[in-house]
């Protein structure tokens, strides 16, 4: 059975063992719903690229069950493919061909007319700023020109699911900015995208939701908010000068908030846990004056996705087996 309803993609128990290795993928569940932009976030051999190829049927898991476009991945992968676009963590463009000519390539061979085919290579170029080098073999393109053709690639056919798979690694901001604006677009008009990604805070700026991947299973899932609200409260954070006890400093800002001052010699930073941190924020500003303290920066501080990450990951039952 076919169906384009329900969520765009939906893995469950997904399981794969590269000969000779330890699990790659572990009983991994994954659902994302239409429409959304998806991050798939771990360290290094965590299952990432093994899940994304699964999903776009490259490879067969050894167990377990994905739906992609409510079509089964195993058993009709064809009608998979004709949905999906796929830009790997590795670029798979033609050396010697220049850019334009790799876009027009693919284009035909997803039967573009030539005329259309040219046409949107020439679009696909402009918006990735590759007119200036779309002539020359890619062989002579940067690390990121050719990261940001892979993805004109896969743009080709306006997929219903696009598979990004480290999408920015190695991008300089500009190049960068561009490929996060290309996923939103692309979200806006409706395409799901199922993005992984190392940096935490891609994942937090991009991402509706995402599953957190470690030793090939899902060990958490939620929107990054959610994720951030799992591990701890903000903080005030003051940094002590040069020359200042850092001690001391301590002991009065715990006296004058009535709280537990955790002291970090090595960045010279004072920090409290704290609730209601906009309120402790200016009580401690006052404090601090009162004191005559010196402080070189007083600011509050959220926990971030690598916070989450790191804690996540560390208390793992299942843990951390790829550091
Ligand atoms: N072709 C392969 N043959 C054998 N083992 C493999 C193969 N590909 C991946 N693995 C192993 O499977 C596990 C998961 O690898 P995978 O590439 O899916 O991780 P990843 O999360 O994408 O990592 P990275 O962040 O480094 O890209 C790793 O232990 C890796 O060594
Ligand atoms: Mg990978």
């Amino acid at each position: 059975m076919s169906t384009d309803r329900g969520p765009a993609i939906l893995a469950e128990a997904l399981s794969k063992r590269y000969r000779g290795s330890a699990p790659a993928l572990d009983g991994l569940d994954l659902e994302v719903a239409a429409g959304t932009v998806h991050g798939l976030l771990g360290p290094n051999g965590a299952g990432k690229t093994t899940a994304v190829r699964i999903l776009a049927t490259l490879l067969r898991p050894d167990s377990g069950q994905a739906r992609v476009a409510g079509r089964d991945v195993v058993t009709y992968p064809r009608g998979v493919r004709a949905r999906i676009g796929l830009a790997g963590q590795y670029a798979a463009v033609d050396e010697v061909l220049s850019g334009r000519q790799n876009l027009e390539m693919f284009a035909r061979l997803h039967h573009l007319r030539a005329t259309a085919a040219r046409r949107r290579a020439a679009e696909l170029l402009e918006r990735f700023a590759l007119e200036g080098a779309a002539d020359r073999p890619v062989r002579q393109y940067s690390g990121g020109m050719r990261r940001r053709l892979d993805l004109a690639v896969s743009l080709l056919r306006s997929p219903r699911v696009l598979f990004l798979d480290e999408p920015t690694t190695g991008l300089d901001p500009r190049s960068r900015n561009r490929v996060w604006d290309a996923v939103r677009e692309l979200a806006a008009t409706g395409t799901t995208v199922l993005l992984t990604t190392q940096y935490l805070e891609e994942a937090d700026r991009l991402c509706a939701r995402i599953s957190l991947v470690d030793a090939g299973r899902v060990i958490a899932e939620g929107t990054p908010a959610a994720l951030k609200s799992r591990v701890g409260q903000s903080r005030v954070e003051v940094t002590v000068p040069e020359r200042w006890d850092v001690t001391t400093t301590a002991a009065t800002i715990a006296r004058a908030l009535d709280a537990v001052a955790q002291v970090d010699p090595a960045t010279r930073r004072v920090a409290v846990p704290v609730r209601d941190g906009k309120r402790t924020l200016v009580r401690l500003a006052h404090a601090v004056d009162r004191a005559g303290l010196r402080t070189e920066d007083i600011a509050l501080r959220r926990p971030d996705l690598d916070e989450v990450f790191l804690h996540l990951t560390e208390t793992a039952p299942t843990g951390g087996r790829s550091r």
